[in-house]
C-alpha cells in the first residue's frame, strides 16, 4: 500500500523512517516533508493545514493511509473530511482534538471523569484571576492560557508577583492571541516528568512506550523553553508498576470519558504527566505523536508500526499489541545558533554521512536544500541525532559521537541529554 505522512519535522521524518520499513508499504509521500525523508519518501508540495490539498494528494495517489504529525491539520478539521470521503487516516477528528487544543476542555473532562490532575480554577476575567491569586499562600503557581499557543502559553511562576505578569501578559496583553480568553490557574506540582505515547481506536488503548523531553535549551535545565532540546526511551522512574497505573487510571479513563462526551478519540493520545510523590498526574494531553519523543520511541519499537496505525485508524486494536525493545534510545537536538529566540538560517551543514557511519540515525527538522542541492539550515531545531544502545548510556555516548561529526556554523546542543541517569550509573558503578 501507499502511505502519506503529513508534516515536516524530525516527527515526521521519524514516522516516514519506521513505515518505510513495514513490508506492508510499496511507497511512502510526505507533504511536505523535509530533505532527509527524501531518502525514504516521495516528497509532495503543499500546506498541510490546506484540506483540499491533502485530500487531492491522497486521492491523486492512491494512497491507503495518511498519518498526521502537526495538530493544526488536526485541529482543521482534516480527519473529518478524509473519512467523510473514504479515505483511511490516522489521527483524531476536530471534535476529539479539543482534547489538546483546549484546556478548560481537558481540565473539565479530567474533573469530571476523576482523572488525576493538578488541582484548578478557570477564570475568563483578569479581575477574577487576580483576585484568587492575591488569596493564595505565597509559593509557586502555574498559569495557563486556554487554547493553542505553540507550547509557550504556560508560566509556571514561582510566586504571586510572577502569576500576576503571566496574567497580564496572557489575558490583558494578549501575548498568545485568542488563547488568552480564559485562563486555567492551577496547583504547581512536582516530581518527574514524563511522556506517554499511547495509540487508541476510540476503545482500545496500546502504549508505546515512555520518553522524557528535555524543553529548556542549555544544560541543566536551564534557559527558555524550546520544542525539545532532545529526549530518550525508556525512563527509569516509568517502571512496569507506574505503566499499569497510567494505563488503568489515566489513558483508559481518558478514552473512555472522550467517547462518553460524544468526541470519542482515534489516534496517538499523548499524556504529559508528572510522576508525584502522591502518584502520576495529568499535565496535559496531545492529540498527537511527540516530537522528539517520537524519535526515540520508534526507533525500539520491534514490530511493524503500519498495521497498529492502520487498526487504530479502523476501530480494530483488540488483541493487538507493540513490541518494544529493551534496548535504549537518545537523541540530541542540534539547533541554530540564537534559538528559541533569532536565528540565521541558509548556513550549510556537513557530515551527515560521517554521523551516520558512527550508527546514528539522522531525522531532520529545519533542513532544506539551496539553489545549488546543498543542504542547509532551515530554521531553530536543525537535526535529531538518534541512536540506540544496550542501556541508556550507550545510546547516549553513541550520539554523541555522531554529533561530533556534524557541523554548521554555531550549532548548538545540550550536552547533558539523559545525562542524569548517566551520572546516577556512574555513582553506583
Ligand atoms: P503543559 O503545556 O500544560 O504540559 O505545560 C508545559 C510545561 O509546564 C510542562 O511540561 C511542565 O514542565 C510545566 N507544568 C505544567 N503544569 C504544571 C504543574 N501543574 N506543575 C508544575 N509544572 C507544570
Ligand atoms: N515534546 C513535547 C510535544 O511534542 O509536545
Amino acid at each position: 500500500m501507499k502511505v502519506m505522512v503529513v508534516g515536516s519535522g524530525g516527527r515526521e521524518h521519524a514516522l516516514a523512517w519506521k513505515i518505510r520499513q513495514s513490508s506492508l508499504v510499496r511507497e511512502v509521500f510526505a507533504l511536505p516533508g523535509n530533505p532527509g525523508m527524501e531518502a525514504v519518501a516521495r516528497r509532495l508540495p503543499g500546506d498541510p493545514r490546506d484540506v483540499a490539498t491533502l485530500v487531492r494528494a491522497a486521492e491523486d495517489n492512491g494512497i491507503g493511509l495518511t498519518v498526521i504529525g502537526p495538530e493544526d491539520p488536526l485541529a482543521v478539521g482534516v480527519v473529518d473530511t478524509f473519512t467523510g470521503r473514504g479515505l483511511t487516516v490516522f489521527g483524531p477528528t476536530a471534535a476529539a482534538t479539543v482534547l489538546e487544543s483546549s484546556k478548560v476542555f481537558a481540565k473539565g473532562l479530567m474533573r469530571e471523569h476523576g482523572l488525576p490532575t493538578a488541582d484548578f480554577r478557570v477564570f475568563d476575567s483578569p479581575e477574577e484571576a487576580r483576585a484568587y491569586v492575591a488569596g493564595l499562600p505565597e509559593g509557586p503557581v502555574v498559569v495557563k492560557a486556554d487554547g493553542l499557543s505553540a507550547g509557550k502559553g504556560v508560566a509556571v511562576a514561582a510566586g504571586k508577583a510572577e502569576a500576576l505578569a503571566a496574567i497580564e501578559e496572557i489575558m490583558v496583553l494578549k501575548t498568545f492571541g485568542p488563547a488568552g480568553r480564559r485562563v486555567v490557574i492551577e496547583e504547581f506540582l512536582t516530581g518527574e516528568e514524563v511522556s506517554v505515547l499511547a495509540l487508541t481506536d476510540g476503545e482500545e488503548v496500546l502504549t508505546l512506550g515512555a520518553a522524557q523531553d528535555h524543553k529548556q535549551i542549555h544544560d541543566g535545565d536551564r534557559g527558555p523553553n524550546t520544542g525539545g532540546m532532545g529526549a530518550f526511551s525508556p525512563v527509569p522512574a516509568y517502571t512496569p508498576e507506574v505503566g499499569t497505573v497510567v494505563e488503568e487510571r489515566i489513558l483508559k479513563p481518558a478514552v473512555r470519558a472522550m467517547a462518553a462526551s460524544g468526541r470519542p478519540f482515534r489516534g496517538t493520545l499523548f499524556a504529559g504527566l508528572m510522576l508525584t510523590a502522591g502518584g502520576p498526574k495529568v499535565l496535559e494531553f496531545n492529540a498527537r505523536f511527540g516530537d522528539p519523543e517520537t524519535q526515540v520511541l520508534l526507533p525500539r519499537l520491534r514490530c511493524d508500526l503500519v498495521p497498529l496505525l492502520l487498526a487504530a485508524a479502523r476501530g480494530s486494536l483488540a488483541g493487538l499489541r507493540a513490541e518494544v525493545s529493551r534496548d535504549a534510545a537518545a537523541c540530541v537536538i542540534m539547533a541554530s545558533s540564537g534559538y528559541p529566540g533569532p536565528y540565521e538560517k541558509g548556513l550549510p551543514i556537513t557530515g551527515l554521512e560521517e554521523a551516520a557511519a558512527a550508527g546514528a540515525t539522522v531525522f531532520h527538522a529545519g533542513t532544506a536544500r539551496d539553489a545549488s542541492g546543498r543542504l542547509v539550515t532551515a530554521g531553530g531545531r536543525v537535526l535529531g541525532v538518534t541512536a540506540v544502545g544496550s542501556d541508556l548510556a550507550a545510546a547516549a555516548a553513541r550520539a554523541y559521537a555522531a554529533v561530533e561529526r556534524i557541523s554548521f556554523r554555531g550549532a548548538h546542543y545540550r550536552r547533558d541529554i539523559g545525562g542524569r541517569r548517566r551520572g546516577a550509573a556512574r555513582k553506583e558503578g
